[in-house]
């Protein structure tokens, strides 16, 4: 199974609304178990579709150390949250090596349906409930650093850009050089 390419905030993709899953087919459980396995090659506790350039309402989540707690939701929409807030760090494989505090609810109630398309309900707290308030957010096109200050975003913007053309201009050595890619991933 091939790991997949993750997207990079500021990538304008990141920005899209998902759509909706309409087949629950073969092709949604192979995405399912290549997000798995990139999310756990990473490493991450959770991966949406649209970090992997798939604008679709799909998400897997593992918040346990052990990582046999696997969840995959599709088309997973939020029903109930506390009044009660909590503040988190948070980061995204989207956003590698930055981390920052972000207010969330601090319990939700999650409707989704499996990848065979039988509906199912959690009720999170702590880290869980934290980590699927992070990956919906991707779903609507929205990554945890929306969430800070005007100024923040644009210095995490800057460093970010910044290391992709170090990542280009790397490539493009390696390209003229003849080496082929150092890894199954692009790095
Ligand atoms: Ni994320």
């Amino acid at each position: 199974m091939p790991l997949l390419n993750i997207l990079r905030y500021p990538d304008p993709r990141l920005a899209r609304v998902a759509k909706p899953v309409t087949a629950f087919d073969d092709r949604l459980k192979q995405l399912v178990a290549d997000m798995a396995e990139t999310m756990y090659d990473a490493p991450g506790i959770g991966l949406a579709a649209p970090q992997i350039n798939v604008a679709e309402q799909i998400v897997v989540i593992d918040v346990s150390e052990s990582h046999d707690q696997l969840r995959a939701l599709i088309n997973p929409e939020i029903v109930w949250a506390s009044e009660e807030k909590k503040e988190c760090q948070e980061g995204c494989l989207s956003v590698p090596g930055i981390y920052d505090q972000v207010e969330r609810a601090e319990r939700v109630k999650v409707r989704a349906f499996d990848v065979d398309g039988k509906p199912f309900e959690i009720e999170a707290d702590g880290w869980l409930a934290v980590c699927i308030q992070h990956e919906l957010d991707h779903l609507k096109g929205r990554v945890f650093v929306d969430y800070l200050s005007p100024l923040k975003r644009r210095r995490i913007k800057d460093k970010l850009q910044k290391e992709e053309r170090e990542r280009q201009r790397e490539r493009e050595r390696d390209r003229i050089a003849g080496k082929g890619p150092l890894s199954r991933r692009e790095r």
